[in-house]
């Protein structure tokens, strides 16, 4: 059997043990002979790293491990590299996320003016990791969590489209996994039709392998508790703030009653209620830099200072099991079903074919093989042309360093009221990112 060699781009982030312990765990059905990771903050990444050397030595000493900043080394010699950086960490999340609010407006990582923001930071560096992939091993796959993954997979559709990268999200798993506990079923026993953009698409169908329906029961819990069952509190320690995200998805699907929404709804449905249970001096970002960051970091941290890795200091989610499993589709060509982040070519047959769309896809040697979803009603359709536009204005707007374009970008997004307010904002966008985005005239 074929051992792998596998490179985590942004080996300092939250997510990496998660996903190291996956691969661990994994190594009967999907063998490594090397793991690296690879990071641009050499500071950040060693705790990390040290902390899974230190389990890898334990659990797989087998596998040759390292960590470097080099994208050479990092780079040369890998068969996937799984992607999940975050341009400008979380200090600029905290920009993306307070600056918005500052103007009354929805202040997420992902959706509007702050999801717009990240893109524009986000592009120049995974199309580096695209380039050192290609200089150093050609024939490797990246498979990137990086966000925000619309606008990321737009700018790959564009500026790289014969890359080898399969942009992907950790939303519908999760959402998958919730709706097996509603239906007393395992995740691997549904099979779904979807169709959408990243964080903006619906369900349409969620059938057992045997054929059973359980859309009808889905829709039924949903629209009264929203996705929110006692299991997932209890077994994920989900923090408040998801919690009642996924509650919010009863408003939502109230909207369109005959399919199940993805939670990103709730800002272009209800922004100003979204606005209204927002702190704007305490945001998504403080509360994962003071939770998520601290408990990962903290774990790490005593893993070095004790020398030995007990065995539960980490988790192992939904979102390392959904890479792994992708990793694994394509290095044994299983078909496996999953929902990947691919160009349209009408799969969504009513939609823009170059739009760049999440639906189920069969994926194998060659990638993810969109499945058709046939013809979308005239209100998603409605909702996804104005977000798509959003998005490739965004791309536009920084290949060409063009401010009007940007300008129009945050004017049509639903999660902003005006073009005034849509100036106010960027021109602040502006100033907080000149470090990164390039200069737009
Ligand atoms: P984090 O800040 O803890 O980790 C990101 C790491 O990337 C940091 O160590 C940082 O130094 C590194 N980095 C930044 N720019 C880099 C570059 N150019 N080259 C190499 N390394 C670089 O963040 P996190 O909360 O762990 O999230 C990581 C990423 O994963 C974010 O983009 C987040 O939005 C994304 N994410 C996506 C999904 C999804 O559904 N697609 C799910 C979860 C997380
Ligand atoms: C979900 C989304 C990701 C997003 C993450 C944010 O998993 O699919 O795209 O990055 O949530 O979570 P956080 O806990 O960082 O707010
Ligand atoms: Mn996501």
């Amino acid at each position: 059997m074929k051992e792998f060699s596998v490179v985590i781009a942004g080996g300092g982030s939250t997510y990496t043990p998660g996903i190291v312990m996956m691969l661990m765990d994994s190594l009967d059905r999907f063998p490594i002979r090397s793991l690296k990771l690879y990071d641009n903050d050499p500071e950040r990444q060693k705790i990390i790293a040290e902390a899974v050397g230190i389990a890898l030595k334990k659990k797989a000493p087998q596998v040759a491990f390292s960590y470097t900043t080099d994208p050479a080394v990092a780079f040369t010699d890998v068969d996937f590299c799984m992607a999940h950086i975050r341009s400008g960490g979380y200090p600029m999340r905290e920009k993306d996320e307070k600056i918005p609010l500052q103007h009354g407006v929805v202040g997420q990582e992902t959706c509007g003016p702050g999801g717009i923001a990240y893109g524009l930071r986000s592009i120049p560096d995974i199309m580096q990791l695209i380039d050192y992939m290609e200089q150093y091993s050609p024939n490797c796959w990246m498979l990137n969590y990086s966000n925000p993954a619309s606008i990321v997979a737009e700018a790959c559709r564009v500026l790289r489209p014969h890359a080898r990268i399969i942009n992907i999200c950790d939303m519908p798993v999760g959402t998958l996994r919730r709706m097996s506990y509603i239906v007393g079923k395992t995740p691997k026993e549904l099979d779904v039709r979807y169709y959408g953009l990243n964080h903006f698409g619906w369900w349409t169908s969620v059938k057992g392998k045997d054929g059973t329906d359980y859309t009808p029961q889905l829709i039924d819990y949903v629209s009264k508790n929203g996705y929110l069952t006692q299991k997932a509190i209890e077994t994920q320690h989900m923090d408040e703030s998801w919690q009642a995200t996924h509650k919010k998805a009863a408003d939502l699907l109230a909207v369109t009653p005959d399919c199940l929404p993805n939670t990103y709804l709730k800002y272009y449905l209800y922004p100003d209620y979204v606005v209204e249970h927002s702190d704007p001096n305490y945001t998504r970002a403080n509360e994962v830099i003071n939770g998520r960051e601290k408990k990962v970091f903290g774990a790490a941290r005593s893993i070095i200072a004790a020398g030995e890795f007990k065995g539960d200091e980490f988790e192992i989610d939904n979102h390392a099991s959904f890479i792994v499993d992708l990793a694994r589709a394509i290095a044994y060509n299983t078909h496996e079903r999953m929902l990947c982040i691919v160009e349209n070519k009408g799969a969504i047959e009513n939609f823009d074919p170059h739009a760049m769309v999440e639906v189920p896809c069969l994926v194998g040697n060659d990638g993810p093989e969109p499945m058709c979803q046939g013809e979308i009603p005239t209100f998603q359709l409605g909702m996804m042309q104005q977000q798509v536009a959003v998005e490739k204005l965004v791309v536009q707007a920084y290949c060409e360093h063009s401010y009007q374009k940007l300008w129009q970008a945050l004017t049509l997004s639903k999660t902003v009221p005006s073009a005034k307010v849509a100036k106010e904002i960027l021109d602040d966008l502006i100033e907080a990112n000149k470090d990164y985005w390039p200069e737009l005239h």
